[in-house]
């Protein structure tokens, strides 16, 4: 089974991406022939520094490797270091019906956001995901929620494709936790945690100090009780999920264990485990601060054994086509 998935290098890796993807890369690895990527391109559909955006894509490699990416198991590799996704990703751009594109609810909610720049890469984005995917004949792709659509996409683009040109291409299947895919800002349960909106984020590598003041100041909900509820009480069912993916242990078990105590006992729990758990991330991270020549070697040895697959595909493709 090949599994596939990538990131973008906006910023830390914070405790939604972590649940929702990186936490089922880490288990993918043990059993498949898994590929991650850090998705540089597709970064640049928002305003970026030139000037520090490369040590942003490395400083992404190190958080992966130090949230339990290993690279013995697991392919790791720049986007932009491989030309035949943005080559794919062009093929693509000629069946894709425009109104597949228009109707991304990430595309609406990017361009409300960044008004000024509503650029056509924000439109076509999906399609470079899709060449992402299609590229490595991928059968698996773990997902958070927020990408299911663009998922969906991707598999009518390799139907269209195949179905044109004759089969190049398999149909992949997003895999979404039950539990996990979709963790909620901390200071507005109501919306997703997003690189975009720091002040709600949780990351992954924040020292002890700042764990226990971003989880005791979580918005929590009217009432006193530990319940999950995601309708009524989205903020509690939402540190509970936190709870129950970090403990490893079922929602109930955790509601059970503060069936009679209040919010902030809950939170102070919350906090400890989270000081706990993550400790070794942010030990990993520091260690791999100062290793950039073997973060390197490493990005330089998947982009090798990546591009032989990715290469392969694009020959079938273009011959397919009738391209020269
Ligand atoms: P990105 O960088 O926004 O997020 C990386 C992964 O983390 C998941 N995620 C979440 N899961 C649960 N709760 C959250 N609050 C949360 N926030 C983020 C995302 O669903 C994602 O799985 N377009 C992709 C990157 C990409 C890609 C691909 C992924 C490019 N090409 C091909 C899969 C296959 C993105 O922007 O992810």
């Amino acid at each position: 089974m090949r599994i596939l998935s990538g990131i973008q290098p906006t910023g830390s890796i914070h405790i939604g991406s972590y649940s929702g993807a990186i936490s089922q890369w880490k288990e993918l690895q043990q059993i498949g022939e898994c590929i991650f990527f850090i998705a540089d391109l597709h970064a640049l559909t928002v305003p970026q520094e030139p000037d520090t955006f490369s040590k942003q894509v490395l400083n992404t490699a190190a958080e992966l490797l130090a949230a339990g990416m290993d690279p013995e198991k697991c392919i790791i590799f720049i986007q932009s270091e491989i030309k035949e996704h943005t080559e794919l990703s062009w093929y693509l751009n000629t069946i894709t019906p425009l109104g597949e594109l228009t109707r991304m609810t990430q595309f609406k909610e990017k361009s409300q956001q960044f008004k000024n720049n509503i650029n056509a890469g924000l439109l076509t984005y999906p399609i470079l995901q899709a060449a992402d995917i299609l590229l490595y004949q991928t059968d698996s792709v773990p997902v958070g929620k927020d990408q299911k659509q663009h998922l969906e996409l991707a598999k009518i683009i390799a139907r269209k494709f195949n179905q044109k040109y004759g089969k190049v291409f398999k149909v992949p299947e997003a895999l979404l936790l039950e539990t996990g895919a979709k963790i909620m800002a901390l200071n507005n349960p109501k919306k997703k945690m997003s690189k975009s909106s720091p002040a709600g984020c949780l990351y992954l590598f924040d020292e002890p100090d700042i764990i226990r003041k971003k989880v005791m100041s979580a918005v929590t909900d009217p009432g006193k009780s530990i319940k999950y509820d995601p309708v009524k009480k989205p903020g509690i069912a939402n540190l509970l999920t936190v709870y129950s993916l970090f403990a490893g242990k079922p929602i109930s078990q955790i509601e059970k264990k503060f069936g009679k105590k209040g919010y902030a006992e809950f939170k102070k729990s919350l906090a400890d485990l989270l000081i706990l758990k993550l400790e070794p991330y942010r030990r990993k991270k520091k260690e791999l601060q100062t290793r950039e020549v073997y973060v390197r070697e490493i990005l330089t040895q998947g982009r090798k054994r990546a591009e032989i697959i990715a290469q392969t595909t694009i020959k079938d493709v273009r011959k397919k086509m009738g391209l020269i």
